[in-house]
This record gives structure tokens, C-alpha cells and sequence, in this order.
């Protein structure tokens, strides 16, 4: 079977209870949609966003524990209980402010999937990375890291993240983009049955006018958008370069 197409947004620390109501706006075009259409808002609004039943809804993180002394977390169950199919974990962010390592990300996803969610694993170089030819070895050194053990295509996405296209307007060549997700499929092909299965994202800067020529790219099965996510007019025509 071919990968799940995938176009997931990542509101981050944005969006209040008003700003869901631009979500009414994309539910002709997602109901029609032969892709999957995701939006990950803060924790707080994933039950309000749950109720309009317009989109899939996923979180930004959980702990990997399932319940405990952990005063400001919440756990995958609770994401699960809230209406949440999706979680994203290790994003470049988290991994920056609050030092998240490899074997916490893979912890992380391990609780996702005990709960029944889809772990969106992130991973990707930092410019410094990049610049030194070091790009190959730190993204298949994040995936064989932070994949857990237990990962399917149906329980896990991969989304390659270069933290210098993040919120910069700078994307990779589709010949970068290409490179990298090759070694993805190549390398979790080897290692999961169904590895030429799991979705592939590309994160970092996409919007409407460059996503059709990155879904054109061999292995990139869609797109984790953070700021053009934030606006029905910003994001629809992201999903329909990918449908
Ligand atoms: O998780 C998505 C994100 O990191 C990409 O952000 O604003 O560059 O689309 P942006």
C-alpha cells in the first residue's frame, strides 16, 4: 500500500477560541479531500476544535509516562480522551527549549502508541549541520533514536524538519529535500516491515506557492506546516496542492 498522504498543521503557542472559527471555512475542501487533513492546535483547544468535526486534531507533545506527579504535562492518554487521533513529538522546538533528547522522543512515542495515537516523530539538521556535510548522519541518527520499537505505518509519520527552514521563508532545493527523504524510506524500510509504508512530511516553510513542486518529490508524502497553517486561506491551498 502507498503511504497516507498527510497535510498537518502545527499552530504552535498560537490560536485562541476565536481563532477556530476559521476552521468552518475548510470544511467543504476536507470533506473532499482524498488526503488527511490534521491540525494540532495548543492543548487547550483540542476539544473545541474536536467538536467541529472538520478535522483530524492532534498535540503538540505529551509526556512519556501515562499519569503521575508531573505538575503542567498532559499524557498521550489524556490527548486520546480529549478526541485526539495525532501528537507530534521531538519538533526541533522542543527538542531546543526543553532539551529533549533522542531516547526522551522515543520514549514519548512509545506512550502515543500504547495510548492509540499516531506519533509524529520530527527530526532534521541545523544550518550549522548542514553547512558542515553533516545532514545524512544526524537525520538517520534522530530516526534510529527516536523510533520505539512497535512502529508501523500506522502508528507513526516521520516529518524531516531542517530547523533553518523553520519559520525562515528558506526551503531546501527539492534536490536536498529529495536526498534526505530517500535515506528515511531507505533506512525504515530496513528496519519496519511495512517501512515503505509510513508517511514521509516535509516541514519548514511550505506554503501555497512552493507545496505542489515539494509534493512532487519522490518520498514526500506531504507537508507539517506551522505558520500557513494558521489561516483557512494560508492552508487550503496547501491541502489541495497535496490531494
Ligand atoms: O512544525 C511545523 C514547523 O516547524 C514549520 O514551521 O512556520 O516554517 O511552516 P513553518
Amino acid at each position: 500500500m502507498a503511504p497516507r498522504k498527510l497535510a498537518a498543521g502545527n499552530w504552535k503557542m498560537n490560536g485562541d477560541l476565536a481563532t477556530l472559527a476559521q476552521i468552518n471555512a475548510m470544511a467543504g475542501a476536507v470533506r473532499g479531500a482524498s488526503c488527511d487533513v490534521l491540525i494540532c492546535p495548543p492543548a487547550l483547544l483540542v476539544p473545541a476544535l474536536v467538536a467541529k468535526g472538520v478535522v483530524r486534531v492532534g498535540g503538540q507533545d505529551c509526556h512519556a509516562e501515562a499519569s503521575g506527579a508531573h505538575t503542567g504535562d498532559i499524557s498521550a492518554a489524556m490527548l486520546r480522551d480529549a478526541g485526539a487521533t495525532h501528537v507530534i513529538l521531538g519538533h526541533s522546538e522542543r527538542r531546543a527549549d526543553h532539551h529533549e533528547t533522542d531516547d526522551v522522543v522515543r520514549a514519548k512515542a512509545r506512550a502515543a502508541h500504547q495510548a492509540g495515537l499516531v506519533a509524529i516523530i520530527c527530526l532534521g539538521e541545523t544550518g550549522d549541520q548542514r553547512d558542515a556535510g553533516q545532514t545524512l548522519e544526524v537525520i538517520a541518527a534522530q530516526l534510529a533514536g527516536s523510533v520505539p520499537e512497535g512502529a508501523t505505518a500506522a502508528n507513526t509519520v516521520i516529518a524531516y524538519e531542517p530547523v533553518w527552514a523553520i519559520g525562515t521563508g528558506r526551503t531546501p532545493t527539492t534536490g536536498q529535500i529529495a536526498e534526505v527523504h530517500a535515506r528515511l524510506r531507505a533506512d525504515l524500510s530496513a528496519r519496519l516491515p511495512d517501512g515503505a509504508e509510513v508517511s514521509l512530511l516535509y516541514g519548514g516553510s511550505v506554503k501555497g506557492a512552493n507545496a505542489a513542486e515539494i509534493f512532487a518529490i519522490p518520498h514526500v508524502d506531504g507537508a507539517l506546516v506551522g505558520g500557513a497553517s494558521l489561516t483557512a486561506g494560508d492552508f487550503l491551498p496547501i491541502v489541495t496542492a497535496l490531494d
